[in-house]
C-alpha cells in the first residue's frame, strides 16, 4: 500500500529520533500548515482525529499539547507505524489500512495525497470516515490544467544519498475540490501557502505552476444546516423589526 514507506525502510529508529529532535526543536519547517490545524482541533472538540500518512507520529507530536486526550489514529506504512510505537506507546493507534469504519471528527492529510495515485476512490472513502472536517496540506497541487504523474527522487532529512524514486500523482486544485464535492464535501477555505515552481523545475514549463495549499473541507449537510441556521436567525431578527 505504501511505495513511498517501502522505500524509507531501511531508516533506524536513531535515524527517527534526530528527524523527531529536529521537529520539536524547529517545528517541522512549516508553521504555515499547522497554523490552521489549531483552530481545528478547537472546532473538533476531541472527537477522534484520523492522520493518513502521520508518519510515527511527527504530526501529533508537533500538536499534541492542543489534542489533550484525543483519540488519534495514524495510517502509515508499516515501518513508520513500528517506529511511532516505539516512541509513542499507546497514545497514537497506528495502523497499516485505513479504518474500514469509524466516525472521526477531524481527518488531516498533510504532505501524503501526491503518494496515493488512486486518490478519488481514497478522498471519498475518507470522506465516508469524516463527520465534520477533513484538512489537506503540503501537497504540491496543479494550479491549472490536469492531474500528472511524475517521479520524485526521495532524500532524507537526515541523509544526503537519496533514497530511491517514486511515482507521484500531481492533482489539480480543480480536480481535488470536485472528487471532495463528488464525496459530500464542500471547500470553506482555500490559502495558497508556498510555491513549489522551484522543485518542478526540471518539468516542462507547462507542469511547473504548482503550489502547496492549505486546504479545508467541510461536509455538505452540515454547512448547508450552519446556513440554514444563519436564515432562521435573519428571519427571526426581521420579524422583530
Ligand atoms: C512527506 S511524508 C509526510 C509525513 C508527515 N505527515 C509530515 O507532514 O511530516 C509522506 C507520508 O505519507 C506516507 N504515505 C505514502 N503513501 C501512503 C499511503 N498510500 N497511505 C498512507 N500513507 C502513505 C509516507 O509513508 C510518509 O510518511
Amino acid at each position: 500500500m505504501n511505495r513511498y514507506a517501502d522505500k524509507l525502510g531501511h531508516v533506524t529508529v536513531a535515524d527517527r529520533g534526530r528527524e523527531l529532535a529536529r521537529a520539536v526543536r524547529y517545528g517541522n519547517g512549516l508553521p504555515r500548515t499547522m497554523t490552521p490545524l489549531k483552530a481545528l482541533i478547537r472546532r473538533n472538540r476531541g472527537a477522534p482525529i484520523l492522520d493518513i500518512g502521520g508518519g510515527f507520529g511527527d504530526n501529533f507530536i508537533i500538536l499534541r499539547k492542543y489534542l489533550g486526550e484525543t483519540p488519534y489514529t495514524v495510517v502509515d506504512g508499516a515501518e513508520s507505524c513500528r517506529v511511532g510505537r516505539h516512541l509513542l506507546g499507546d497514545r497514537v493507534r497506528f495502523r497499516t489500512d485505513m479504518p474500514a469504519d469509524g466516525q472521526y471528527g477531524l481527518s488531516i492529510l498533510i504532505g501524503t495525497l501526491q503518494y496515493i495515485l488512486d486518490s478519488k476512490p481514497f478522498i471519498s472513502s475518507l470522506s465516508r470516515l469524516t463527520d465534520d472536517t477533513i484538512f489537506v496540506s503540503r501537497s504540491p497541487l496543479r494550479k491549472t490544467g490536469d492531474d500528472f504523474y511524475s517521479i520524485q527522487e526521495i532524500t532524507p532529512d537526515f541523509g544526503s544519498n537519496s533514497a530511491g524514486e517514486c511515482m507521484v500523482r500531481i492533482r489539480s486544485v480543480k480536480n481535488v475540490v470536485d472528487d471532495f464535492a463528488q464525496a459530500g464535501f464542500g471547500l470553506v477555505e482555500n490559502r495558497e501557502v508556498l510555491s513549489y515552481k522551484k522543485q518542478m523545475s526540471s518539468l516542462p514549463e507547462e507542469y511547473r505552476d504548482c503550489s502547496y495549499f492549505n486546504m479545508t473541507f467541510r461536509k455538505i449537510a452540515l454547512m448547508f444546516l450552519s446556513l440554514i441556521a444563519i436564515g432562521d436567525r435573519y428571519a427571526n431578527e426581521l420579524a422583530m423589526v
